[in-house]
Formats: C-alpha cells, structure tokens, sequence
C-alpha cells in the first residue's frame, strides 16, 4: 500500500484547495435562496467522479438531486461496496458568531472552518479521493464501488427512502460505508455502532383571537406564553426523567458490559465540559455523561415563538405562542409510536382557556449496528493505520435515519467510520475540522478498499 501512501502524501496541497472549493458553495438544503447553490454543490460532486473515470448521474428527486456514482469492474468475486454521504448543510446562522465568514473557508491552527466542514463535505471528499487514488495509481479499484451522495440529509432525508426503494438493484452491495459521525477524541479513532433516532414536532398554543392589552385583559384570560411554558416545565421531573406516560415503555435498557466498557473509555468530563462553556453537566439520574448522551432517549425543547420579542417594552397578551422539539430515541422505540403518546399527552394537559395543536416534522430510527464483519474489521485495520491507534468502539448522539432504511430496505449492514472530533461545532458557528481528520480520513478510506478487498 507505499504506492497509495505515496501519492496521498504528494496531493495534500491539492485536496486542500479542492475541499475549499465545495465548502464555498452554500448548499443550504432548508431554504429556498439556497436551491441553486444546492445544485451547484451536486453538480460539483458530480464532476468529480466523472473526472477520476466513474460513470456518474444526477439523479432529480422532488427537492434536491441525488448524486449517484459507480465503478464495477472489480468483478463478480469482488465484494461491492456503497459509500453514502451528504453534500447538504445546515443553514450558518447565527451570522455575526463567525470569526470568518461560514462560506469562506479558512485555516487557522491546523484546522479549516467552513459550515459543513465536518458534517459531511470534509468527511465524505476523503472516499472520493480514496477512489482517486486508486484509480490514479492502479488505473482500477479493488472493489465493486458505488456513491449515494444526497442533498437532504439535514432536512430529513425526505426523498431519499423513496429513492432507495426505486432503486433496489442499482444501490445492492455487501456494505454501506458512512463517514459522518465522530472520533472518540484526536488520535482516538471511533467505530460507531448504535446512533439515537429521532422525533421533530412543533406544538402551537393559542388563546384569544387576537394579542390584548396586558393590563386591560391581565389576569383575567389564560396567556398562550406562559401555558406553553407550564406544560414545558411538567415534561420532565425533578429528577431529569420524561414524564409522558409510556415514554420508556420500549427502551432497551443498557446491558453491564456495555455499562462498563464505556467507564473504560478515556472519557475526560471536565474538558467536555469546558469545552462547551457549560456550569455543570445534568441529566437524567442513576446515568453518567457518555450514557445519557448514546444510550438514554431525550426532549428537548429547540425554540421558543412567541410576544413581542422587540427592542424595549410593549404591554401584550399574545394570542399565541409556539415551541418546537426534539426528543432523541434508542432502541427499541419507533418514532410514530412516541410521537403519538406524546400528543395525547400534550392534548390532555392543556391548561383551561388555551387549545393546542402538535404538527410532526421528521423522524427517523434508532439503530444498532452489527459489529463482527469483515468490514469492521476493515475499518478497523484502515483506521488504525491512518491514525496510529486502535479503534474503540462506541455510539453516538445523533441521527442518521438513513441507517435503518440501508437495513430495512436493502438488507445492507453499515460501518460508520466517522472522522469528526467532538469539538468540532457541527450546526453551530465556527464548526471546523481538524486537517488531522481530513488527511486521516483520506488514508483510512484509501486503506479501507484495500483491506475490505482481502476479506
Ligand atoms: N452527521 C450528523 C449526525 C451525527 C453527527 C451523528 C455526529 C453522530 C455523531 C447528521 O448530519 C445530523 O446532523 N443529523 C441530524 C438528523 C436530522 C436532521 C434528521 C441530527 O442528528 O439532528
Ligand atoms: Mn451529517
Ligand atoms: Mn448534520
């Protein structure tokens, strides 16, 4: 694999300016403005498989193209392998937090800043250089390669299960392989095998037909603000625990040596504490950090719309008032199931003289990943080459709902190989990644080919 490691180490500059390139373009999948950057952003990626000699498309959904990609020459005895990643990112606001602006990437300190520097584009550029390089260098791939590459990712995915299901024999493969997660910390490369699923909903209060004087109408009607806030308070208890009936009725509850493998972890509180400024870290009792963050389901509130929210004072009764939340789930809990108990019981609790109506956004499935493969094993090789340490395995916080359909739907198990660090800002302003991440992850993924190959 010198040749490999060779030609990597010849092309640093040039991945750097192209990653550059792609993190420039503001490919924000919620808003509207952003639909031709969007496009340009697929586009981009587009090109660049046609240029290292895949057979690449555009494939249109009802929003935002799919970029799909493919090389099978490997042969029949070769396994087929299906890289999945997300061009799309969340939207860079707030705007003024920025040290430089969101679109403009920048190195400082061993680390570029851009939106979506992490989560996906710096994460997923390293398997299409991984491709590269073994085109470049070989003129061929050792295995069957296929790219999903998707533009929706941090609206939810809508189109994608729908693609996925159209385009059954097109995606078969032996393994998905996704780099969209995080490295347990710098120099501690991670497999993740479970990741939280997830449920999105709004709820809406509203009282009078229209905002009153707080001092003529005072006292005398229910304010939609501060009923929305007494049924926020009551979701949880004093003890940090859901209080909606039937919340934990399906969670598999963690075994011991799940429990102790994860005390063995080179876990550091203090510095994740500081690390987000936070007083204090709290959460649900009888659970510690790691715990309550990969393998105890959540609610949190994510926004509050509501009142005269302007400079200075203004006496008003709003009519109404809205909050918008997310809980995150573990296995075994189904999304529908949750957000239906949770609208009963939001329904029920309403106080007297305001009425209320929940919308449900997005969702997605908790997972648990298989983690005796080859590919694992793979993974496991490509990263402690790439990194100098052996992998741990762990689970992560957040949702990739595409995780369960791969499963569901293709019966295709997926390796998460992430390369993000966990301070690394993804949806926040000034996210980053650390250039020991981009060329880390270019290696492992390079490597990664080779040893799947051998299994
Ligand atoms: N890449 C993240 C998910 C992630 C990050 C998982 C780090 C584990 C470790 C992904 O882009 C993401 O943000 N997902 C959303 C899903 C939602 C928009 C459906 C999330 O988790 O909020
Ligand atoms: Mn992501
Ligand atoms: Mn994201």
């Amino acid at each position: 694999m010198e040749d490999l490691k060779g030609y990597l180490a010849q092309n640093k500059d040039r991945y750097l300016n192209e990653l550059k390139d792609l993190l420039s373009i503001p490919s924000v999948s919620t808003s509207a403005e952003h639909e031709g950057d969007v496009r340009r952003a697929a586009n981009w990626v587009h090109d660049q498989f046609v240029s290292m000699g895949l057979e690449a498309h555009i494939h249109e959904t009802e929003r935002h193209p799919v970029v799909y990609a493919q090389w099978l020459d490997a042969g029949p005895d070769a396994p087929t392998v299906l890289v999945y990643g997300h061009y799309d990112v969340q939207p860079p606001d707030p705007l003024d937090l920025w040290e430089t602006g969101p679109f403009e990437p920048t190195v400082r300190d061993g680390k570029i800043f851009a939106r979506g520097a992490t989560d996906d584009k710096g994460q997923f550029f390293a398997h299409l250089k991984a491709a590269e390089a073994h085109m470049k260098v070989r003129g061929k791939l050792p295995v069957n390669l296929k790219f999903l590459i998707e533009g929706e990712e941090e609206i939810g995915s809508p189109n994608l299960a729908p693609y996925i299901k159209a385009h059954k024999d097109q995606l078969a493969a032996d393994v998905v392989v996704i780099s969209d997660t995080s490295m347990f910390a710098e120099g501690v490369p991670a497999i993740v095998y479970g990741l939280r699923g997830l449920t999105y909903f709004e709820i809406t209060v509203e009282g009078p037909d229209h905002d009153l004087h707080s001092g003529l109408y005072g006292g005398a009607v229910a304010n939609p603000i501060n009923s929305l806030c007494q049924i926020i308070a009551g979701l949880k208890d004093e003890n940090g625990k859901i209080t909606i009936p039937g919340f934990y009725d399906e969670v598999r509850e963690l075994t011991d040596a799940e429990r102790e493998a994860w005390k063995k972890l080179p876990f550091d509180e203090e510095g994740f504490q500081s690390s987000i400024g936070a007083e204090a870290l709290v959460g649900e009792e009888g659970f510690t950090t790691l715990e309550r963050r990969w393998g105890r389901p959540t609610l949190d509130c994510n926004g509050i719309i509501g009142g005269f929210t302007g400079q200075g004072a203004k006496t008003v009764l709003p009519s109404k008032a809205t909050a918008k939340f997310s809980c995150r789930l573990v296995p075994d809990q189904e999304p529908e199931v949750i957000t239906a108990r949770i609208e009963a019981h939001l329904k029920a609790s309403v106080p007297e003289g305001t009425r209320l109506t929940v919308t449900p956004m997005h969702g997605g499935q908790p997972v648990i990943v298989n983690t005796d493969s080859p590919a694992v094993q793979a993974a496991r090789q490509a990263l402690s080459d790439a990194f100098g340490a052996e992998a741990v395995f762990i689970r992560g916080g957040g949702s990739i709902p595409v995780v369960a359909d791969f499963s569901n739907i293709l019966g295709v198990p997926t390796v998460l190989m992430g390369f993000g660090l966990p301070d690394d800002r993804l949806h926040s302003p000034n996210e980053k990644y650390n250039l020991t991440s981009f060329y880390g992850g270019i290696k492992a993924a390079t490597l990664f080919l080779d040893h799947v190959a051998n299994k």
